[in-house]
């Protein structure tokens, strides 16, 4: 059974913080090519692939981003997509509103309220559309505080440093669901009280893209067959600004941490107890020319019968964004879905999409987080029937 008419074929309105970037950009595109040539982008979705949720709606885009150029100039400037893609686009590209951020010296509660306006104004623009809030900013440092009420909330968290927690508290008490593909942590208790409150998903956090996406699944049948994992070696070379970004070692902590602590608890055991640390390692490396092409290298050493050790390389020469914008538009269908289906907080079933996942008892071997999927895809298809009181 597929998704009801009145589910599947409303537009998405995609709400990014961090619009121009690379992945935004690279999403923008990708939703308008919908339109254009959905025969380039619809493969690519899980959603209209193993987990099918049905006809894929039109997605429409706006957002924010400091950068004053026009998408098309953005788009250019990364270099992810080659100009014959985008070009014949451009006019409409360039059309795509995108507000410039509150200051950063605003107080977190005028930021809200701010935030919230923009958010008004864009729904106005797009009637009848169901918006989602797509967090992509630049990864940022973790908080060391996790407020539980929002007066700590305000008190104690700079929004200078932490600006995606205004975006997403006003995204979720203007009812609107929220993907965090970024490694910074939006689920403080606080932000999951008022999801829970506002009858909205949160999805998250840090995009499961490459490398890591392939750990889990390498990791999943080292354990299928009990083949011990002794050390494992990730070393990732990327020249994009993101990998700018982390080579402030304050910024890249929470991204190594959620690519480095998934592994134990997938195996089941510390990786190098018997060295008395962890021989699970992995490094992070801006090497401008690769832009955003980036390459990961493993070495995994495994010990089989009797202890006897073996191993094996892993290279991938992939894409950062064009592995993430279909991601991006797969969340932003299963959280509008979610949230007509009445679900609410944290969705530890999207699993498969992320690093970290939020909530409690998220799946965590390749197997569980398909399995989960598909179990959360039929759940879609029989909801068919929510009213619309439900849908909006
Ligand atoms: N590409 C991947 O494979 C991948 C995987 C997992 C997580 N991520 C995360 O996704 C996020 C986005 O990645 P990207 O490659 O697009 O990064 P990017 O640096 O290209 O884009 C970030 C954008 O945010 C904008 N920005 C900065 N401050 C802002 C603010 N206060 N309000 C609005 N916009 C603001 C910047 O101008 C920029 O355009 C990063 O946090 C990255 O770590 C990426």
């Amino acid at each position: 059974m597929q998704p009801s008419a009145c589910i599947a074929d409303d537009p998405l309105l995609l709400l990014v913080a961090g619009a121009k970037g690379a992945i935004g950009s690279t999403v923008a595109a990708a939703a308008h090519m919908l339109s254009e040539a959905p025969g380039e982008v619809l493969p690519s979705l899980t959603t209209c692939g193993d987990f099918d949720l049905g006809p894929c709606p039109d997605i429409r885009v706006s957002g924010w981003d400091p950068r004053s150029e026009p998408m098309s100039e953005a788009i250019k400037a990364h270099g992810v997509l080659p100009p014959e893609l985008w070009q014949s686009l451009s006019q409409v590209l360039d059309r795509i509103p995108i507000e410039r951020p509150p200051d950063r010296r605003m107080p977190f509660q005028e930021q809200v309220t701010h935030l919230m306006a923009d958010i008004r104004r864009m729904q106005e623009t797009h009637p009848g559309a169901r918006p989602v809030f797509v967090n992509l900013l630049p990864a940022g440092p973790q908080p060391d505080q996790f407020p539980e009420t929002p007066a700590q909330l305000y008190a104690q968290m700079d929004p200078g440093t932490f600006p995606d927690l205004a975006y997403a508290l006003a995204a979720i008490r203007s009812g609107i669901p929220v993907v965090n593909f970024t490694p910074n942590l939006l689920a403080l208790p606080v932000m999951v009280s008022e999801a829970l409150g506002q009858g909205v998903p949160m999805a998250g956090r840090d995009g499961k893209t490459g490398q890591t996406y392939f750990k889990v699944v390498l990791a999943s049948a080292f354990r299928a067959r009990g083949l011990a994992v002794d050390g494992w070696y990730s070393v990732n070379i990327l020249g994009n600004a993101d990998g700018a970004n982390l080579m402030d070692p304050e910024r890249a902590a929470g991204k190594v941490a959620n690519k480095t602590n998934l592994l134990d608890d997938l195996l089941g055991y510390r990786v190098g107890e018997r060295y008395n640390r962890s021989t699970h390692q992995v490094r992070i490396d801006y090497y401008p020319p690769r832009g955003d092409a980036k390459e990961a290298w493993d070495v995994i050493d495994f010990r089989g019968l009797f202890g006897l050790p073996m191993s094996l390389r892993l290279n991938l020469q992939g894409r950062d964004s064009i592995l993430a914008a279909p991601m991006v538009i797969d969340l932003a269908r299963w959280v509008t879905l979610l949230k007509a289906m009445g679900r609410s907080g944290p969705m530890p079933e999207l699993g498969l999409y992320f690093k970290v996942p939020v909530g409690e008892n998220p799946p965590v071997t390749f197997q569980e987080q398909v399995w989960a999927l598909e179990r959360l895809a039929r759940l879609c298809r029989e909801a068919g029937g929510v009213t619309e009181e439900k849908k909006r």
